[in-house]
């Protein structure tokens, strides 16, 4: 197992979604019946990770709490017999899963994040994904990224094509096609305008990286937004390291947006095994 450790930027201010995001972090918005960050987590636990380094902001204790044992909920559950639900609860952190939480202590941007965990990962490569982007592919997108990693043995990033407008919404990347899926990237830029931008590919929020990457970002000037931008480190990573752009197999929701957000609960919802049933006739007595 190549990539053992994950990196979940959690403290962002998730201003797009306030009031909601007011007392806690939008990575625990729920879509259906499951909180963003479960999802970011089972994703790296099916690729194969098992040490989850959520790297947290004033809000800490939600996410904590999320992934900690919840005695009385257990035993209250197990009294009532109710073992379906108690799985559940159990089925949140399995046994084989380690939990680590360091403060970003302000939100100084993605990098600055990813920075913080510099000491947890240490000198291995390891996975960044932003919960907020929530992915739905099969196998899991991450797993796909580790199965190209286990080849490449460089940095990937997650990519999809992105509409010329929106081209200030991401990082976007510009290289050569090394088969229908992998591009070697010869450029990154954050959030340009559609006239500056190198390419329609845009920087989706999962990424496997080599420990070279945390130099280049402490070395980094602050970037777009006055924030130290992952985005600029990977630039510099690239003068010294390949770096490849994964055009990932699944859909996408950008769940740090209302439009995203309500999108994954309606599609999601369809595809619910307890929901999806009476939720569909609902919809179709819609009058729209
Ligand atoms: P966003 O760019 O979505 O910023 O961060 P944000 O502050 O969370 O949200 P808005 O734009 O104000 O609504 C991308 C990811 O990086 C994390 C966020 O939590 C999110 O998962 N992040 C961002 C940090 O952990 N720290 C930061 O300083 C900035």
């Amino acid at each position: 197992m190549l990539v053992k450790k994950a990196i979940f930027p959690v403290a962002g201010l998730g201003t797009r979604f306030l009031p909601a995001t007011k007392a806690q972090p939008k990575e625990m918005l729920p879509v259906v019946d499951k909180p963003l960050i479960q999802y970011a987590v089972e994703e790296a636990y099916a690729a194969g990770v098992r040490e989850m380094i959520f790297v947290t902001g004033r809000h800490k204790r939600p996410i904590e709490d999320h992934f900690d044992m919840t005695f009385e909920l257990e035993v209250a559950l197990e009294q009532a017999g109710k073992t379906g639900l108690l799985e559940v609860v159990r089925s949140v952190k399995p046994h084989d899963m380690e939990c680590i939480y360091i403060r970003q202590a302000q939100a100084l941007g993605l990098g600055h994040a990813v920075l913080c965990a510099e000491r947890l990962v240490g000198n291995e490569p390891f996975a960044v994904l932003l919960a907020d982007d929530l992915m739905v592919g099969s196998p899991p997108v991450l797993k796909q990224m580790v199965d190209q990693f286990a080849e490449w043995r460089t940095s990937i990033l997650a990519v999809q094509e992105v509409p010329a407008d929106h081209t200030r919404r991401y990082g976007i990347v510009a290289g050569t096609s090394v088969n229908d899926r992998m591009v070697d990237i010869s450029c990154i830029v954050e959030k340009p305008a559609p006239e500056d931008a190198p390419s329609r590919l845009g920087v989706a929020g999962r990424y496997i990286l080599t420990p070279g990457v945390f130099h280049e970002i402490a070395t980094q000037p602050r970037g777009v937004g006055g924030e130290i931008q992952l985005t600029d480190g990977i630039a510099s990573l690239l003068r010294r390291e390949k770096v490849f752009a994964y055009r990932y197999d699944g859909r996408r929701y950008d769940c740090g947006s209302k439009e995203g957000w309500l999108q994954a609960n309606v599609e999601l919802a369809l595809s619910h095994p307890e929901v999806s049933e009476s939720f569909r006739a609902y919809l179709r007595g819609l009058e729209l």
